[in-house]
């Protein structure tokens, strides 16, 4: 038996919608579902404004220009991540600062960040990694704007609220590895009016949404189409139970691999993480991942930190030790909703 790094659990409530959107003809960019879809996310988060998008990547760029950012302009984002925020960046014209990561949670070390101030530094992109809520609190003494990226952080929390209702705006994606997923598809998050009617805008060609065909910016066509939406409506429907689910399995796998010689991530007391992956780290993380693999099981090593990659090493004015160490030991499980127990003890057993 194999087993894949992660599956989505789709039922009869998203096969349904996607028959309704279907036969009533409504499969582009606007429909009933749509409208669902975001209704959904601001009960979730509690934000006042959420614009569904065709990616995670695309609600970031949006976000970004948005904010007005471009040339000149210097984003902080975090050295171990997946490489979407600091590409977007790059995509709007500005320069993405590498930064390193706490050696706690995974996520931006707000006093490292503080290092990389200067005065093009137009906002800070805080990736909940891998469902660890960043350190908010911290990271808003730094003065400059903050986007969430919650890309990965489904049903995560901390005391002052959900993983999506932090900084000036959030961003999700619903890739189909993600705990709640629309296939492909995004969304951007905020309660300030005027970002809210910015990305509306930017997302819809840059046309007025009062007056057809007339454009006072050069927008994109970034919309989540009525089909995706229809997905993600049910499985945002499912919520809870996705997000539990998941939750299920990492604390499965931690009675399994208790003692085994594989630890899993660090979390913080201050934050209630959600499972995205199960993700656990090994001195030997290459041999491990290598057995696996042999075993049928689709373990995979994280990826690398950014700051040593080619394309983004220039990006990084100083070193990230800490998102290089955990690049080279961390790897994540498969992991998917209600996968059941003897999955889990069968992938345990081809990892030693
Ligand atoms: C942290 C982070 N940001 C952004 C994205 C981009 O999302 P998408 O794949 O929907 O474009 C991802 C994708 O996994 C991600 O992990």
């Amino acid at each position: 038996m194999r087993f894949p790094l992660s599956q989505p659990s789709l039922g009869e409530k998203e096969s349904g919608n996607v028959r309704d959107a279907m036969a009533s003809g409504w499969i582009s960019g606007t429909g009933p579902f749509v409208s669902a879809f975001e209704g959904l996310l601001r009960d979730r988060t509690g934000r006042a404004y959420a614009t569904a998008v065709s990616s995670g990547t695309t609600a970031l760029e949006i976000v970004l220009s948005a904010l007005g950012i471009g040339p000149g302009d210097e984003v902080i984002v975090p050295a171990l991540t997946f490489a979407a925020p600091a590409a977007a960046v790059l995509t709007v014209g500005a320069v993405p600062v590498l930064c390193d990561i706490d050696a706690d949670s995974w996520t931006i070390d707000p006093d490292a960040a503080r290092m990389q101030l200067t005065p093009r530094t137009k906002a800070l992109i805080a990736v909940d990694l891998m469902g660890h809520p960043c350190d908010y609190e911290r990271l808003a003494t730094l003065g400059v704007p903050i986007v969430e990226d919650a890309a990965q952080a489904h049903g995560a929390r901390t005391a002052h609220g959900p993983a999506g209702s932090f900084g000036i705006a959030s961003v999700f994606s619903f890739h189909v590895n993600k705990a709640v997923t629309s296939g492909e598809g995004g969304a951007v998050l905020t309660d300030d009016p005027e970002l809210a009617s910015a990305i509306r805008l930017l997302t819809h060609h840059g046309m007025s949404p009062d007056r057809r065909y007339h454009h006072s910016v050069a927008g994109r066509n970034g919309r989540m189409t009525n089909l995706s939406a229809a997905v993600g409506t049910a499985q945002a429907e499912r919520w809870d139970e996705l997000v539990g689910a998941r939750a299920e399995v990492e604390r499965c796998y931690r009675d399994r691999l208790a003692g085994r010689g594989l630890l899993p991530r660090p979390t913080q007391p201050w934050a209630s993480p959600s499972c995205w992956l199960h993700c656990v780290t090994s001195a030997d993380r290459d041999t491990v991942v290598e057995r696996a693999r042999r075993g049928g099981v689709d373990a995979r090593a994280v990826w690398p930190a950014l700051s040593d990659l080619p394309l983004y090493r220039r990006y990084a004015p100083r070193s990230c030790v800490r998102a290089s160490e955990v690049s080279r030991t961390a790897m994540w499980l498969p992991t998917w909703a209600h996968m059941e127990p003897r999955d889990i003890a069968a992938v345990a057993d081809r990892l030693m």
